[in-house]
């Protein structure tokens, strides 16, 4: 992870054009899952994935109406979105190769496909994993990472702290796992990067009897949106909950204990909260230090609308011009 942002730094630093942020953090969180979970590297199948990462995003951007359009009916929307997702299947089978993968190896793949026998997951339940991984996996995170470097090109007072406190504590080329328990203001800045702009924007459920929740009755079979976007800037538990602003956590003892424990679920919680959670939040940390570390970030775009899809981006492109710093230098 470490190693993989350092290259992306320098990557950005050396480019003589803006920087495109959302593209230039999906390639590099791509990079990361392909190589830890994978064992390869994503380089000549980036364009395949995000292809259909885009017909996700795109499906579920779409309104009500639209996703009720049968799949097989060849709308161009419809077209669109079979297009990127034989284009994921495509390098889902290429994973699936043995070739690609030791079958010795403690990679994901590996160990799926290790798990053989009747309790083993079948080829579908394999290739269903993957690409719930190599979606979930990389989008988010890097949904995240844009809207970090977003608030670090527009608030200069908060960039400052961030670059005082990694340059105190990195001192390699990279941030390493030793590196993370001092990184305190790093922390809190990347938890509301989280609350304000959710990667997932909201999730889904059915309830499987009548339920009564916070006073509603819900029969069996109820549709349930649970949209963290909205919760995380509900005014009920968040003071002036628009504001980017990391020193909220800082009395975290004290706000937590009169907010409700889902009042904040990015990841969200119970059995089938993400199983990323903890890759996710390394990853940011040890991404964020190190872009933090060596490069300055630099951007016009004052406020930026939202875009609330299967993930929640900035509703225009953000172009950054990204160059190299060292570490006596503010930003
Ligand atoms: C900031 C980054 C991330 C955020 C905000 C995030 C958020 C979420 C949320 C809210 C869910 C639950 C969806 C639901 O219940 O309907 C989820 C599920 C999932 N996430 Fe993440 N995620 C992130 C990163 C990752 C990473 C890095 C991986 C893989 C290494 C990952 C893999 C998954 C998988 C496989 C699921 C489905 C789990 C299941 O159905 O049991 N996520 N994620």
């Amino acid at each position: 992870m470490g190693a993989y942002a350092a290259a992306a730094s320098d990557e950005w630093c050396a480019a003589d054009a803006p920087v495109d942020v959302a593209d230039a953090t999906a390639e590099y969180t791509l990079r990361v899952l392909g190589k830890t979970l994978f064992g390869i590297e994503t380089d000549d199948r980036r364009e395949a994935v995000r292809a259909g990462a885009h017909a996700i995003r795109e499906r579920s951007s779409d309104a009500p109406g639209a996703v009720a359009v049968p799949e097989w009916l060849p709308t161009p929307s419809n077209r669109r979105y079979r297009r990127g997702i034989s284009q994921l299947e495509s390098v889902i089978d290429a994973l699936l190769d043995k070739q690609e993968s030791a079958a010795d190896g403690d990679d994901l793949l590996s160990l799926l496909q290790a798990a053989t026998g009747p309790d083993g997951p079948s080829e579908d339940e394999i290739r269903s994993q993957l690409a719930t991984f190599l979606f979930a996996g990389h989008e988010t995170s890097a949904t995240a990472l844009t809207w970090a470097l977003y608030e670090i090109g527009r608030r200069p007072d908060v960039a400052r702290r961030l670059a005082a406190e990694v340059d105190e504590v990195v001192t390699g080329e990279y941030a390493t796992l030793d590196d993370l328990p001092a990184l305190g203001y790093t922390d809190r800045f990347l938890r509301e990067t989280l609350r304000r702009y959710p990667p997932a924007a909201a999730i889904f459920r059915e309830t499987d009897a009548a339920v009564r929740i916070g006073g509603y009755r819900m029969p069996a079979d109820t549709f349930v949106v649970i949209p963290q976007f909205h919760v995380h800037t509900d005014d009920r538990w968040w003071d002036d909950p628009y504001r980017f602003d990391p020193s909220r956590w800082e009395s975290t003892e004290e706000t937590d204990s009169d907010r409700p424990e889902y009042a904040y679920f990015p990841f969200e919680g119970g059995p089938r909260h993400c199983i990323g959670m903890r890759f996710a939040r390394l990853e940011l940390k040890i991404a964020l230090a190190t872009f933090v570390h060596r490069c300055r970030v630099d951007h016009d775009v004052d406020e930026v609308g939202v875009d609330v899809g299967s993930t929640v981006r900035p509703a225009t492109e953000i172009d950054a011009r990204i160059s190299r710093r060292s570490p006596t230098e503010t930003p």
